[in-house]
């Protein structure tokens, strides 16, 4: 067995230099919304309950990577919301050595009765899913509502996260007029608004009819007015590139996976899946199997689940090659 990084040995990098603190962390695969471009029809690749992994077991999993060099991390789904027991992992993986940052990514509809408590747990920033104000569009994207979200979204403003954003898929012949009322929504509230290229994950879903590139969202924003970057925005630890809506107080983040030249160049992360899978990249297919050393391994023997998860992360992904196989993202949590 190779134990070629040590426990608390500074940062992680992978094979091509870049550090690695971030980690996802998918606590469910299930969610109680039906997003077309997330959820195919009929999904039935839930976890069993046996995969599951248990709140000890994902606490266990970060703290190990916490030793590793991890040094943020997200809950996502699925819909982190509909696991009861997020708001105890949440806690347990704040008081983890090492966590600095700790977010959650949420469809937002169960948000309004846990923002409070996901803020007492040491949660500092959560993304809310947000493709459209328009309610009959929400519903035809979503399958759901869109009340309980602006209630959540309302709540969560109240409850003192220091960072609220939105997240809006770019969604060509849905939601292209949707953009610069998004805009202006978030600027209205001091939530930051990211725009997101669509991606060709599983779901059965016309990728090519849908797929809008960053580049059109920004030159419909800068009819507005300047767009001016901000380089050092440290707003999340993401991808997204920010930038100031001159003589406004938007500010706007776009996440161009597809079409943005070099854009895997700055990853940061790892993936793990809610049935114990190490995923490197979002973009590809390869996943390593941590459940048994989560589950019955011992500290080594899960330092080397990341290690060599992190020796196979590649250097791009692969987003233009046989799209539409593998799991769906309610399994990968975005
Ligand atoms: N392409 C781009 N973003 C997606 N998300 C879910 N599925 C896709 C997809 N196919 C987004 C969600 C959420 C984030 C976690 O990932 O809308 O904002
Ligand atoms: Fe649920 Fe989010 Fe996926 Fe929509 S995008 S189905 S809200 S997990």
């Amino acid at each position: 067995m190779q134990t070629d990084v040590l426990p608390s040995a500074g940062p992680s990098r992978d094979a091509y230099g870049r550090v690695i603190d971030y980690l996802r962390v998918s606590v469910t695969d299930r969610c109680n919304e039906r997003c077309f471009y997330c959820m195919p029809d009929g999904y039935a690749g839930w976890s069993t309950a046996a995969d599951r992994l248990r709140a000890d077991e994902i606490v266990r999993a970060v703290a190990a990577a916490a030793r590793l060099g991890v040094r943020k991390v997200r809950l996502t789904g699925g819909e982190p919301l509909v696991r009861s027991d997020l708001v105890e992992i949440a806690a347990r993986i704040w008081a983890i050595p090492g966590i600095e940052a700790l977010g959650v990514s949420t469809n937002g509809t169960l948000l309004a009765t846990v923002a409070h408590r996901l803020v007492r747990a040491g949660v500092r920033s959560v993304n809310v899913s947000l493709d459209t104000l328009d309610p009959e569009l929400y519903r035809r994207i979503t399958g759901g509502k869109i009340a309980p979200v602006l209630e959540g979204l309302e709540a969560a403003h109240a409850a003192g996260f220091e960072i609220v954003k939105l997240n809006c898929v770019l969604l060509r012949g849905l939601n292209e007029e949707q953009i610069l009322p998004l805009v202006d929504f978030g600027a209205r509230h001091g939530f930051p608004v990211r725009f997101i290229e669509l991606m060709p994950m599983a779901g059965g879903f016309d990728f090519a009819r849908h797929h809008l590139p960053v580049a059109e969202a920004m030159r419909r924003v800068a009819a507005r007015g300047a767009l001016v970057p901000e380089p050092d925005a440290r707003l999340g630890h993401g991808p997204a590139r920010y930038y100031r809506l001159e003589n406004s107080p938007a500010r706007i983040g776009f996440i161009g996976a597809l079409t943005v030249e070099h854009f895997c160049a700055t990853c940061n992360k790892l993936r793990l899946t809610s049935d114990g899978k190490l995923r490197p990249c979002l973009g590809r297919e390869g996943e390593l199997d941590a459940l048994p050393a989560i589950r019955n391994g011992g500290e080594n023997e899960l330092a080397e689940a990341f290690a060599e998860a992190l020796r196979h992360k590649p250097a791009a992904h692969e987003f233009d090659r046989c799209p539409g196989e593998g799991r769906p993202m309610t399994a990968l949590g975005g």
